[in-house]
């Protein structure tokens, strides 16, 4: 579809990959409309925009009929990104379960009954777990190992409900993981590598939780919102699933050395810790049906987006701050 002029609603518009979403579309000129109840999300990240015309802020639930149907309005294309995390599922497993299962089958609904166009769902490779084989393509089993990637996953069975039983143009996009500025160092969002860069700037030892052999594939995110809005923007891709990820495998002990050599004064130790809960222990994208259809590749190498991260962490001032917020064990 055409973007460009576009009505769009991003859900979970003020979070990480959203808020690059939002850079991205505003970019093609769409009318951004974001729905976000700022519970992990900031305004500060969505700063670029307040002011133009084009851009709307509606601060609003997800689970919540009438936030979800205002925001609907005259809307073409919905991104619906509006999660809470792996780590928030471990102690809040209904919560988690609500906004991410509950609060997708909302949005699909008000998306019907406002006759958009396109809806993007932004899944996530936890719906997989552990990987049987490598690359994970998109006919590997589905066995997720926390409720965040079951949720995810129920998610997703709506989105293929919408399409068969009422025509919805969902496309259903696994995002594996993703990096940059925005990123979460703080609380039960705290992930790997923003914890990792907060704790090497700060002096602190960096944490491994395991033997640091788990592995990872790690996209920058103006890569991964890129392939987002190719996901919306390139036709014939309604109903179907995608993986979108870099299509390469790292050990978490390897991002905890780069994250040490990059950032701080490289004296950082390494502290090993009893493993997470739930953990997945190795995740590498297959993604190449996405590629094929869309023409979407990464840009950013590993290296390049982690010298970005870590200054845009720089950027933010006091370092002891941001290390009062890193909760180590955050689950
Ligand atoms: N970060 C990754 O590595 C990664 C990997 C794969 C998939 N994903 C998916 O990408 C999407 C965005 O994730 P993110 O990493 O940017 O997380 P994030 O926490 O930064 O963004 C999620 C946003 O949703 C908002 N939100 C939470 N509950 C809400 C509710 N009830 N109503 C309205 N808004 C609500 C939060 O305030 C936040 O701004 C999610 O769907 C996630 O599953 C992320």
């Amino acid at each position: 579809m055409r973007l460009a002029g576009s009505n769009v609603l991003v859900t979970g518009g003020a979070g990480f990959i959203g808020s690059h979403l939002v850079d991205a579309l505003a970019g093609l000129k769409c009318r951004v409309r974001v729905l976000d109840d700022l519970s992990n999300g900031r305004e500060e990240n969505l700063g670029l925009h307040f002011g133009d015309r084009r851009f709307k802020f509606m601060k609003g639930n997800v689970c919540d009929p009438a936030d979800v149907a205002r925001a609907m309005e005259g809307v073409d294309a919905v991104f619906h990104l509006a999660t809470l995390g792996v780590r928030h599922s471990i102690g809040h497993p209904f919560l988690n379960h609500r906004v991410n299962a509950e609060g997708t089958l909302l949005v699909l609904e008000e998306a019907r009954r406002a006759a958009v166009k396109k809806f993007i769902y932004c899944s996530s490779s936890e719906v997989y777990g552990t990987a049987r084989y490598v690359p994970m393509n998109e006919e590997h089993p589905t066995n997720p190992c926390t409720v965040y990637g079951a949720g995810k996953l129920a998610g997703e069975a709506y989105a293929r409900a919408y399409w068969l039983t009422y025509g919805l143009k969902t496309v259903i996009i696994r995002p594996f993981n993703t990096f940059g500025p925005r990123s979460h160092h703080e609380g039960d969002s705290g992930e790997m590598i923003p914890k990792s860069i907060v704790r090497s700037l700060a002096g602190e030892p960096v944490l491994i939780f395991g033997d640091g052999l788990q592995t990872r594939d790690f996209t920058f995110v103006e890569d991964t919102a890129a392939g987002l809005v190719e996901a919306a923007r390139c036709d014939g891709l309604e109903g179907g699933t995608f993986n979108m990820g870099n299509g390469s495998e790292r050990t978490i002990l390897d991002v905890a050395r780069t994250v040490i050599r990059l950032a701080g004064d490289g004296r950082s130790r390494i502290k090993f810790l009893k493993g997470r809960p739930g953990d997945v222990l190795r995740l590498y994208a297959g993604s190449e049906a996405f590629r094929k259809k869309t023409g979407w590749k990464p840009s950013v190498s590993f290296a390049e987006g982690l010298k970005k991260t870590i200054r845009w962490f720089k950027s933010r001032g006091e370092i002891r701050v941001l290390m009062n917020e890193e909760k180590g064990a955050n689950w």
